[in-house]
């Protein structure tokens, strides 16, 4: 969602994964690479077999641990969905090319997760426990990312871009929906005092414990975005003014 480098056809006419899929932007035309990026980026998070590159919407991770002050979460078997409806805008870059920033929009409902989890701890002074199944809905979310953009002369002289550290902050700006499972044990007092609290804390409890989340996310995109990189130079992406 925060890649940079346009997809625009597949050449299945000549079955082969041909080179000029990309339309090449000037490096100042800010609004010209946000719209490629915007065509392409579903395109990539969908999966490139041609390059080996997996689909990450839906994105399978096995196991997420959530460590804050007196709650503990694991969510495992997860399948997270949306990616791919994330649009970019505010797209910036230092001048020599080595960071960049930019705001992702997903629009209402369309991140989702399923899978299982085991809790146990306090959010504030509600007790909270439980383990099953869960289902998360988001809201519209806002994230900030920023990354560092490492280039690597090629053997041929061109040059490689590798997406390298990054920071985000991450606002949920409209009504999430968790639904957990089989909480305290089915116990539905209890249960019924944490969804209320759920429903009416819904960005609290986001802004708590959505980092690990977000996290493993990018991990991924990152690795996948890393593997399409390998095959574009940033003389086919970027032409001169
Ligand atoms: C995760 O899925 C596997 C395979 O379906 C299952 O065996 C395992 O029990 C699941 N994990 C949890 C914590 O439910
Ligand atoms: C580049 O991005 C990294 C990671 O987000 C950040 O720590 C660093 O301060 C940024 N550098 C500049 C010059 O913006
Ligand atoms: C991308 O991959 C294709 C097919 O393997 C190859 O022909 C092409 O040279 C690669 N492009 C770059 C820039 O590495």
């Amino acid at each position: 969602m925060f890649l940079f480098f346009p997809l625009t056809f597949l050449c299945f006419g000549t079955g082969a994964f041909s080179k000029s899929l990309f339309t090449p932007c000037k490096l100042t035309d800010l609004p010209c690479i946000e719209n490629s990026l915007n065509t392409a980026i579903p395109q990539i998070f969908g999966g490139i077999p041609e390059l080996g590159i997996e689909s990450c919407d839906p994105y399978f991770n096995k196991n997420i641990q959530i460590n804050v002050p007196n709650l503990k979460v694991q969510l495992f078997n997860n399948t997270i969905m949306g990616y791919k409806t994330g649009k970019l805008s505010n797209l910036r870059f230092n001048s020599d090319l080595t960071n960049l920033s930019v705001d992702i929009n997903y629009p209402e409902g369309e991140l989702k997760a399923t899978g299982q989890y085991d809790m146990k701890g306090r959010i504030g002074t509600l007790p909270i426990e439980g383990n099953g199944d869960y289902e998360y809905i988001a809201g519209q979310f806002l994230l900030n990312l920023e990354c560092e953009i490492e280039k690597v002369k090629r053997n041929d002289g061109k040059t490689q871009m590798i997406l390298k550290n990054y920071k985000f902050v991450a606002k949920p700006l409209t009504k999430i929906i968790y639904n957990f499972k089989n909480l305290f044990n089915g116990r539905e007092d209890l249960a019924e005092a944490v969804r209320k609290f759920a429903r009416e804390n819904w960005k609290a409890i986001a802004e708590l414990v959505q980092d690990p989340i977000w996290d493993a996310s990018f991990t991924e995109m990152f690795k996948n975005i890393n593997k399409y990189l390998k095959n574009v130079t940033l003389e086919e992406v970027f032409i001169n003014n």
